[in-house]
């Protein structure tokens, strides 16, 4: 496996596995747009075929990472690349000398609440209603760099 920069040559593969892990998906014109934004780190694990196994992405903002996506390739899971994506992105912030990584997450999505907490990060609230398809309440997971070595 191998953590690699996004490039256009992933949008495809990424783009598939959007749409079969999503209710609401990322378009192909919103994942160019976060290729291009300036101030997004995306970022893809490569199996050893070139095959997209899966990616994360986060936008940094005065010293507050934002992950706003992040997915496994169905039949990759549980096999540890989620946590090697979050382990990079964490590592990145650190080098940005971030004070904290956020995200939301779905209240009923247990697997990627697991894989949260396992790395660190704590529950601090709820946004009600942040999802649609179907409704639901998001989860604020928060994990705060600063007493922590870079
Ligand atoms: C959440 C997700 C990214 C995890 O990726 P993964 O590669 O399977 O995760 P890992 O193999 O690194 O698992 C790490 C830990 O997460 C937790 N976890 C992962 N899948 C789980 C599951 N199906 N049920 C319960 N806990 C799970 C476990 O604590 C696991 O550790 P363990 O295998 O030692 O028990 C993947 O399930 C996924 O793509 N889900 C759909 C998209 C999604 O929900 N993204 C997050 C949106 S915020």
């Amino acid at each position: 496996m191998n953590i690699v920069s996004a490039n256009r040559r992933h949008l495809d593969e990424i783009a598939a596995i959007e749409n079969s892990t999503f209710s609401d998906p990322w378009s192909m014109e919103t994942l160019r747009r976060e290729l291009e934004n300036p101030i997004s780190l995306f970022l893809v694990c490569e199996k050893e075929n070139g095959e997209v196994a899966g990616y994360i992405s986060a936008e940094t903002v005065v010293g507050e990472m934002y992950i706003g996506n992040l997915a496994v390739r169905q039949d990759c899971r549980r096999q540890g690349i989620g946590s090697l994506l979050l382990q990079e992105m964490v590592r990145e912030a650190k080098k940005m000398r971030c004070e904290f990584v956020t995200l939301e997450v779905r209240v009923s999505n247990t697997p990627a609440r697991n894989l949260y907490e396992r790395f660190g990060f704590s529950c601090l609230g709820e946004r009600r209603d942040y999802y649609a398809h179907p409704q639901e309440n998001a989860a604020i997971y928060t994990r705060y760099l600063n007493e922590e070595e870079t």
